[in-house]
């Protein structure tokens, strides 16, 4: 019997999960299909009790949703449940099973880039869902990690929760400031940027030997990452992360190994796609 998965969020025509996943299942001859929705404010759990009816095996959920999704699980993995937040749902006997694959995804796409974590100063801007999963990933490698967010509230929850798994955290204002001079990684993890907003703040001062993220993932480069460059650093966007989080899932809903150079190409020549299509 044919398989279906989705992603849910809002907004959702930025996700390019369904061409890397239809990739995979075409591959491996997997008889699946994923599919995308627009979840709309207020409707999340009518939209999951839907999935659940139409007999989804199992579905990712992207911004605004992986937090307040938390509440109609039945169970959580230990990631989810260290991070908070959730971004992919399994069925399982009729459970729904929340699980958390951005913070490994994320570790995997920079590891090559980063000549070992240990001791070393991460700084995240922005303390979402996507956050979460990485900071407390992050935070088990054993870097320290500044964390500031435009609510800053946010970003004191998030080291608590940090500190309480045994990491070393701090926060501090949503500016520049001293964190720029011995960061090893700095990480934007903000939606400031997915429809193309300039970033709010200039990161002048950067040290040099900072590998610089921006886990958006879009045609354009965005500021922080062209800001970055110009300045010396090494930078990523949110491909690598993109793809190693969806090879997880694929993993912990199908079992087996994802074909993860077939899901790269699908995710490459859809963005160039779009990139053309824009003109
Ligand atoms: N590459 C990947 O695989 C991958 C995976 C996951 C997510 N992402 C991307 O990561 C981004 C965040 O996703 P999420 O799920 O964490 O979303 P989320 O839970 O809704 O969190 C959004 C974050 O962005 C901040 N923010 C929103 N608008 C802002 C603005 N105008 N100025 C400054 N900060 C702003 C929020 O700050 P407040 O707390 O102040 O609201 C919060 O920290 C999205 O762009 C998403 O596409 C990429």
């Amino acid at each position: 019997m044919e398989k279906h998965f989705a992603v849910i969020g809002d907004p959702i025509q930025q996700s390019l999960s369904p061409w890397m996943h239809n990739a995979g299942y075409k591959a491996l001859g997997v008889k699946a299909e994923y599919h995308r929705f627009r979840v709309k404010p207020n409707q999340l759990a009518e939209a999951v009790g839907g999935l659940c009816a139409l007999g989804f095996s199992g579905w990712n959920v992207t911004i605004p949703y992986k937090e307040p999704i938390v509440s109609l699980l039945d169970t959580l993995t230990p990631e989810a449940r260290r991070a908070g937040a959730v971004n992919t749902v399994k069925i399982h006997e009729g459970q729904r099973i929340g699980h958390n694959t951005d913070g490994a995804g994320f570790v995997r796409s920079v590891e090559a880039e980063i000549n070992g974590f240990q001791g070393k100063k991460a700084v995240l801007l922005g303390a979402g869902g996507a956050a979460k999963g990485i900071a407390l990933a992050l935070a088990e490698q054993g870097m320290s990690l500044h964390i500031i967010n435009r609510t800053p509230e946010k970003a004191e929850q998030l080291v608590q929760v940090i500190q309480r798994w045994g990491g070393t955290a701090t926060s501090g204002e949503f500016a520049p400031g001293k964190w720029l001079e011995d960061v090893d990684l700095l990480v934007q993890t903000t939606s400031r940027g997915l429809l193309n907003e300039s970033f709010p703040f200039s990161i002048n001062g950067i040290s040099n030997r900072a590998l610089v993220v921006d886990i958006i993932v879009n045609q354009r480069e965005t500021d922080i990452l062209r800001e970055a460059k110009l300045r010396g650093c090494r930078t990523l966007n949110g491909l690598g992360m993109l793809l190693y989080q969806g090879a997880l899932a694929w993993e912990f809903w199908l079992g087996g190994q994802a074909p993860v150079e077939e899901m790269r190409q699908a995710l490459k020549s859809q963005l160039f796609q779009r990139m053309f299509d824009k003109g």
